[in-house]
Parts: structure tokens; C-alpha cells; sequence
């Protein structure tokens, strides 16, 4: 299978998608790396395992129609199986999510439905939340609201912060985000009718 990573910053999510890719855990090539910001960390990433990288900064666009017409064109030039969103901090139209129903894949830190959109770590730290997490979800036009493949839990701790609660669910992250990539590349994940479904079995 052929994934493009969509990312926009540090690409430590990136990073275990390569490693995971790298070992055989999934089962697949990460065949470009796309950034809508220049110079992020994520790019060196990519760039050192040998991947493509294309930046298309938003900036340079005037309207987000415009951006993400650009943006499919570049994915779709790579002709991927899988599109992969890890970090990407763009609200896509819904014209380009539907371009992309059932084999576009998001990580958002928080336990879905809980906490959608940004600063999800202080979000559950101010309503002194017990336990928060992560979710891969496949993408839809609603923000962070697509089917939830897989979820990791973590505690939170009464001297938490927004950055130690985010540094203990990132390392979660980095262990589902591979484990569902693996599973769709087995073609063992699928998507019908707003559900996802794996091995048959809905989730
Ligand atoms: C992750 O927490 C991801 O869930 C969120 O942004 C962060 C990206 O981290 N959407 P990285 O770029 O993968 O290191």
C-alpha cells in the first residue's frame, strides 16, 4: 500500500508510522510527506528515512478552497491508498474530506467525543478530568467527529500540566496510530456508511 502523511509540526507521530513501516509492522510505503508549514522538524523526519517531502504553505493561498484543491492535486499525484493526517492542524472543506471517505485517517488527543478542536491537555485538566487519552478516527466534514477506530487511555495526575498530560498521551499515540495504520493496510479496517469496521466487525 502507498499512505501520504499530511503534517504540519514536530512529527513525532510521523516518526513512529516510519519506524512501524520500517520493521514490517505495517505493511506498506510512506511514499510522500506533506507539510502546510515550511520548516517543521516533521520534514528533517521524513527527509532522513529517504521520503519525498512537498511543503504547500496556506499562507500562499488566499481562500481554503483554493488551498485544499491544491493540496488534493499534490496528494493525488502520489496516487495514495491511504491518506494520513498526523498533526495536521488545517480544517479541511468538506469537499476534500469526501474526496477522501474511508481511506483518510486523523489522531486527535483527547478520548472522542470529549474535546474536539484545540488545547485538549488544559481543556481536561480544567474540568479536572480522571483520565484522558487519544483517538484515531477516520476523517469526515465534521471536525474530529468521524467513526473511532482505536482509543488509549492515560491518567491525569493532580500536578499535571497541559505538557506532561500531553507528553503521557503522545506515547499512547505513538502506539495506536501505527496499530491502525497496520490494520488498514492488512485491508482488516474498513469504512461503510459512516462506520468503521475491523475484520468485519463493527467498531
Ligand atoms: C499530536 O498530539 C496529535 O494528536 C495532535 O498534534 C500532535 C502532533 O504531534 N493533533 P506530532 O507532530 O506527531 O509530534
Amino acid at each position: 500500500k502507498r499512505i501520504v502523511v499530511l503534517i504540519s509540526g514536530s512529527g513525532s507521530n510521523l516518526q513512529a508510522l516510519i519506524n512501524a513501516c520500517a520493521q514490517g509492522d505495517i505493511q506498506a510505503s510512506i511514499v510522500a510527506v506533506i507539510s502546510n508549514r515550511p520548516r517543521v522538524y516533521g520534514l528533517e523526519r521524513a527527509q532522513a528515512a529517504g521520503i519525498e517531502t512537498q511543503t504547500l504553505d496556506h499562507k500562499n493561498f488566499a481562500e481554503r478552497a483554493a488551498f485544499d484543491q491544491a493540496l488534493k492535486a499534490l496528494i493525488d499525484s502520489f496516487q495514495p491508498d491511504l491518506v494520513v493526517l498526523a498533526g495536521f492542524m488545517r480544517i479541511l472543506t468538506a469537499e476534500f474530506v469526501q474526496a477522501y471517505t474511508g481511506r483518510m485517517l486523523n489522531i486527535h488527543p483527547s478520548l472522542l467525543p470529549a474535546y474536539k478542536g484545540v488545547h485538549t491537555h488544559q481543556r481536561a485538566l480544567d474540568d479536572q478530568a480522571q483520565i484522558h487519552g487519544a483517538s484515531v478516527h477516520f476523517v469526515t466534514a465534521e471536525l474530529d467527529a468521524g467513526a473511532v477506530v482505536l482509543q488509549a487511555e492515560v491518567p491525569v495526575f493532580a500536578e499535571d500540566t497541559a505538557e506532561t498530560l500531553a507528553a503521557r498521551v503522545l506515547v499512547k499515540e505513538h502506539r495506536i496510530y501505527p496499530q491502525v495504520v497496520a490494520w488498514f493496510c492488512a485491508e482488516r479496517l474498513s469504512y461503510q456508511d459512516g462506520a468503521a469496521y475491523l475484520d468485519g466487525q463493527r467498531l
